[in-house]
């Protein structure tokens, strides 16, 4: 299937990444991704350290402001990640051919004191590629990282939405609960 054929086809086989457990690149194993058929184009997998060359940071500025942000700054917050342990879970959908990562999406798991002491994951960054959106490339991310909080033994996944976005998240489960709050530090925010 070429690149062109992609923007035509509604119903694209995924598949996820075969065994790199230990693959120091990647930022978690990806036995923790629920399995899908083989040999085709996409490929859901852990984010890894050289997707900043795969253009992770043109799908995330189609989500918001990314700013400039340098190979070395990229490598050492993917350590940082990395380092805390079953705590951050970014995945990417990469598209075979081009090489290129056309779509991506993050878990952060926060250990409460309150409900036992329980876990609740954030959903933040979901991005398709403005030539791949409509094809169920965000749920299926979203239905990964739904299966990660699982595992991870989160009660419930939150995060915030535009209004635009809610008729997304309500066919991936999610209903709106309570009302969102921001403070920004602007003395801070001018600086990135
Ligand atoms: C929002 C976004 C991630 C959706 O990705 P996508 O791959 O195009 O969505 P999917 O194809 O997986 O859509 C799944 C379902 O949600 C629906 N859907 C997706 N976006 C929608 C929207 N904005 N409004 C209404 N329905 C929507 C689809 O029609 C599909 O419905 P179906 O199962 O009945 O066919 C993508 O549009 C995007 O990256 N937008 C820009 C960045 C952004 O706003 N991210 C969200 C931040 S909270």
């Amino acid at each position: 299937m070429s690149s062109a054929d992609i923007t035509t086809c509604k119903f694209i086989e995924l598949r996820v990444t075969e065994d790199n457990m230990g693959d120091p690149k990647a930022l978690f194993s990806s036995h923790l991704l629920t399995p899908r058929r083989n040999n085709a184009q996409l490929l859901i997998r852990p984010l890894q350290i050289d997707d900043y060359d795969k253009g992770l940071l043109d799908v995330l500025s189609q989500l918001t402001q990314v700013g400039t942000v340098t190979r070395e700054q990229f490598q050492k917050r993917f350590q940082e990640w990395k380092n805390a342990v079953d705590t951050y879970f970014i995945i990417v959908v990469e598209d075979t051919q081009t090489k290129k990562v056309i779509g991506c999406s993050s878990l952060m798991v926060e250990r409460k004191t309150v409900h036992n002491a329980g876990k609740v994951g954030h959903i933040e960054d979901v991005a398709i590629d403005s030539g791949y959106r409509g094809k169920d490339l965000g749920a299926k991310l979203i239905f990964q990282l739904k299966h990660i909080a699982v595992q991870q033994g989160c009660y419930k996944v939150i995060l915030s939405c535009s209004e635009k976005n809610k008729p997304f998240y309500e066919k991936s489960g999610f209903q709106q609960k309570e009302v969102q709050m921001a403070c920004y530090f602007d003395q801070v925010k001018s600086k990135l």
